[in-house]
């Protein structure tokens, strides 16, 4: 491993793993869940769990990671637990389960980006959605969106992957700011904000079984955690690095845009008096363009900054999970990068046609992605480093950190142990109860 490669700036690192972090999850994903769950109190539930259970599992990821220097399966050997490999095994399953239906989305992203130019959703966007969204068009899509991903993880962590999300990033944070302002002009934006940000607690306690797997689900997914990315991108990460201010940059980051994304949307939605709890998977792609169809010139413009905001990063979050495979075949058994990334895209495409063909396929696949695999990997992992590498996971994260961080190193095991294991096994339950239909 004399030569594996490095992120060549600290800053890269971290626009890496927040381009993985903000993705269609922030944008596509979070308005329609909490449209579904609650409003504000499915938020609410979302903030508590990315500082309980996402912070202490991001951390937990990076120390794996940069201790081991090597992809996720490989890692658990590395670290002397060869038992537990299946963990990092289930991790890499579960992206590339997760990437075959992000692509499907990210297709449709390609899409409206084009319409947006030519005005093709103007007139009837809800019909527009429907007649892209599934069958043969939805395929060529996703072809598409798998093809330039590809493109991206074959020229590697430097050239590809690093140089790419410093452009993303900073991008996406200044379109939807301006998107943001632009939404707070409208008449609709206070009833808005009103919905996305003053909770009802009723809806929470009433709802809990649904609303908090879904919740947590929706957090840990918006990190990028239980898929092996965060472990693969710290494994090449340095050892001045504080993987805690590291870390907590990251969650902060992505927190934020997420929220931000919420403030975009919701004004939109509420502007054309679309009751945001009617709307799915196809809330942003049809309510956005009506919102800003009666905008004009100004609303095509509009709408062409932020489906380009969403393309990017979708893709900044596709490489990282294709990246996770890729870089298991490369570290591990020697393969060559380029090759390894168009074959494996070849079986992640195939994957998702059920996704392309049918939009119940992906709310399918969407939801053991999320509710299952996801959980079950992140508390599985929970439970590796907490009660397994155990002090050695104390001494990795001290390092590289400002002594008065390091002091906080105990006391991020011992939560892990206890407060953040609990949760997650709690959700765990939830989500086992959710998906096969127990009363609870
Ligand atoms: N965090 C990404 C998003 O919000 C999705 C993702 C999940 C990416 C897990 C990698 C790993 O869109």
């Amino acid at each position: 491993m004399a030569n594996r490669e490095t992120w060549a700036t600290r800053l890269g690192f971290i626009l890496a793993s927040v381009g993985s972090a903000v993705g269609l999850g922030n944008i596509w994903r979070f308005p329609f869940q909490t449209a579904t769950n609650g409003g504000a109190a499915f938020l609410l539930v979302y903030l508590v769990a990315v500082v309980v259970i996402g912070l202490p599992a991001i951390l937990a990821e990076f120390v794996v990671g940069r201790r081991a220097e090597i992809s996720a399966i490989g890692a658990f050997d590395k670290l002397g637990h060869p038992g537990w490999r299946a963990v990092g095994a289930l991790g890499v399953f579960g992206g590339f389960w997760t990437l075959s239906y992000y692509s499907v989305v990210g297709g449709w992203v390609v899409r409206y980006v084009g319409a947006s130019v030519t005005g093709g959703y103007v007139g009837n966007p809800a019909e527009y959605f429907g007649a892209i969204s599934a069958g043969p068009e939805a395929i060529v899509l996703h072809a598409v969106f798998m093809a330039i991903t590809v493109g991206i993880v074959a020229y590697g962590i430097e050239g590809g992957i690093e140089k790419a999300t410093r452009l993303m990033v900073p991008s996406i944070v200044v379109i939807l700011l301006g998107l943001a302002a632009y939404g707070a002009t409208l008449p609709a934006a206070t009833e808005a904000y009103d919905y996305f940000l003053s909770p009802n607690l009723g809806v929470v306690i009433d709802n809990a079984p649904s609303v908090i797997p879904a919740a947590v689900g929706q957090a840990l997914f918006s990190l990028s955690l239980g898929f092996s990315v965060m472990i693969t991108y710290a494994s090449y990460i340095g050892d001045d690095q504080s993987l805690g201010v590291d870390g907590a940059t990251i969650a902060a980051t992505n927190t934020f845009i997420g929220v931000l994304a919420g403030l975009v949307v919701f004004p939109l939605l509420f502007a054309q008096g679309v009751s945001p709890e009617t709307s799915g998977p196809g809330a942003v792609f049809i309510a956005v363009p009506t919102a800003l169809a009666d905008a004009g010139m100004l609303g095509r413009v509009i709408g062409l900054a932020f489906f380009v905001v969403v393309l990017i990063a979708a893709l900044s979050s596709a490489i990282s999970l294709l990246e996770v495979v890729v870089s298991y075949l490369v570290d591990t058994h020697g393969y060559e990068r380029k090759r390894t990334a168009v074959f494996l895209g070849g079986v992640v495409f195939t994957l998702g046609l059920p996704s392309a063909w049918n939009t119940a396929w992906l709310g399918w696949f969407d939801s053991i992605a999320v509710n299952l695999l996801l959980p079950v990997s992140v508390m599985l992992l929970v439970f590796f480093v907490g009660w397994v590498m155990a002090g050695d996971a104390v001494d990795e994260l001290r390092t590289g950190a400002a002594d008065s961080l390091s002091d906080l190193a105990p006391v991020w095991l011992w939560a892990l142990r206890t407060v953040v294991l609990l949760a997650v096994v709690g959700t765990v339950a939830l989500s086992l109860f959710e998906l096969t239909g127990a009363p609870v």
